[in-house]
């Protein structure tokens, strides 16, 4: 079938087998080029830094942040990973999700190189998952010969609802602010028009479901089986990733919904430290790293942040400072978790004065910023094109389905269910 883009409302219900492929190729190359210059899993292991992970687990490993973070302990670093996430595979009359096709390269990839690996699909937030996870870790481990002892957890997930494990009650996540209605001028990316993007404050049955959700919860519970299946290195290291942005978001991100439950995610980092950190630091690590905004499948449904994100890489691109997920998960196993002194010494990782990793230095620069505030007063539906990166957004975003991709022949004739 010949597959092209179906962009709904800035949502893409579609995606290419071939363009998902190319773009996971390419983000391996890269970090072959970056991270560390193995050509396969032994020559990254030698070169590795001491106190680098050779036992992953990435929970939400197929797409955005998690993807890219699977790839750097793999190829970077040599590590064999476990990867888990939700996905819908093809069937021949129609394409599976992003993450379906991300994983199969993936693993092909990664089978090509001898790192170990498994993929496992299904709900991170079950039981069960968390039990077959646990199964998948000792075969991988036995298969690998080497200990059954994750020594980095990387939870990843961006989903809009959860069944809690124990009530089998279903929460859904809102992206909403609080206290007062929101309304801000963003833009439709595939014209370039303004629009005004508004909602009504989240009520407080709400911002519980969102924090259910999204918050720490599933977080502790991940890191509680790992501990009591003995499948946790002493001194593991986990990270789950969150977003702050500039004030003119907050209305809306940080100080809504969302933001009160990336504040519940701060609170599981703390508890995760306390219940499983020794008290001389030997212990377990749990940190929350704060990344840029990117384009990822969810971003682009966000009040503001296409049009704020847009002038942002307008901005970043002009002081070349611009990076993707890869580049940055690359700066921050790099120079923060793995960096010479924080792979020994994980009291040595750079922080915050919030205990938090910062990825986002770059883009909260304060000249930065005051670019990007002037770009957004200034800019008209004339002007939108040139004083913002309108059409890197929509190139991103297409290109985090598979589209819009250097070198696929998108009038070709695909099979939805190979990834060649
Ligand atoms: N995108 C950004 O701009 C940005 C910026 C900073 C921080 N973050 C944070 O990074 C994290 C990841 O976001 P992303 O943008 O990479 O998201 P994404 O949508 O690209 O990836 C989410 C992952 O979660 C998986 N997933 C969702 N529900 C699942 C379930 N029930 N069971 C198993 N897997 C499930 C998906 O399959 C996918 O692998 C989030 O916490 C997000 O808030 C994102």
């Amino acid at each position: 079938m010949i597959i092209k883009p179906m962009v709904r409302n800035n949502i893409c219900i579609n995606s290419h087998p071939s363009g998902c492929a190319a773009v996971v190729r390419r983000q391996i190359q890269y970090i072959r080029d970056t991270l560390v210059s193995g050509k396969d899993s032994a020559a990254a292991r030698a070169a590795a830094p001491p106190g680098c992970p050779r036992l992953v687990l990435v929970i939400g490993c197929s797409t955005g942040y998690g993807l890219a973070s699977r790839i750097s302990a793999a190829f970077g670093y040599g590590a064999a990973t476990v990867g888990l996430s939700f996905e819908k595979p093809a069937s021949e009359s129609k394409p599976g999700t992003p993450g379906y096709y991300n994983n199969r390269t993936f693993d092909a990839e990664a089978a090509k190189a001898g790192l170990p690996f498994k993929t496992l699909d299904g709900d991170a937030f079950s039981d069960a998952m968390k039990a077959e996870t646990i199964k998948a870790v000792k075969e991988l481990a036995a298969g690998a010969k080497i200990p059954a002892q994750i020594d980095l957890v990387i939870y990843s997930l961006a989903s809009p609802v959860r069944t809690d494990p124990k009530t089998g009650v279903m929460y859904k996540s809102v992206i909403k602010p609080i206290g007062k209605s929101y309304s801000g001028k963003t833009i439709d990316m595939m014209t370039g028009k303004f629009i005004t993007a508004g909602a009504e404050p989240a009520t407080e049955e709400e911002i519980q479901n969102t924090v259910k959700v999204m918050g720490g919860e599933d977080w502790e519970l991940w890191m509680a089986a790992l501990k009591d299946a003995g499948v946790l290195a002493p001194a593991a290291r986990t990270l789950a990733y969150t977003y702050i942005g500039p004030e003119l978001s907050w209305a809306i991100y940080k100080n809504g919904t969302i933001g009160r439950a990336k504040e519940d995610l701060e609170r599981a980092a703390k508890a995760i430290n306390k219940k499983y950190g020794g008290p001389d630091g030997s212990g377990v690590h749990a940190w929350i790293s704060v990344n840029k905004a990117l384009v990822t499948r969810a971003s682009a449904v966000i009040p503001i942040i296409p049009f704020y994100v847009s002038c942002l890489f307008k901005v970043m691109k002009e002081m070349g400072l611009h990076e993707g997920c890869i580049e940055q998960i690359v700066r921050l196993y790099r120079d923060r978790l793995y960096s010479l002194e924080g792979a020994a010494n994980p009291a040595k990782v750079p922080v915050d004065g919030e205990g938090r990793i910062r990825i986002d230095d770059r883009e909260m620069r304060e000249d930065v910023q005051k670019a990007v505030l002037d770009r957004m007063d200034s800019a008209t539906e004339e002007t939108i094109f040139s004083a913002a990166d309108v059409e890197g957004f929509k190139h991103d975003f297409l290109e985090a389905h598979g589209f819009d991709v250097a070198g696929v022949n998108y009038d070709a004739d695909v099979d939805p269910a190979s990834i060649k």
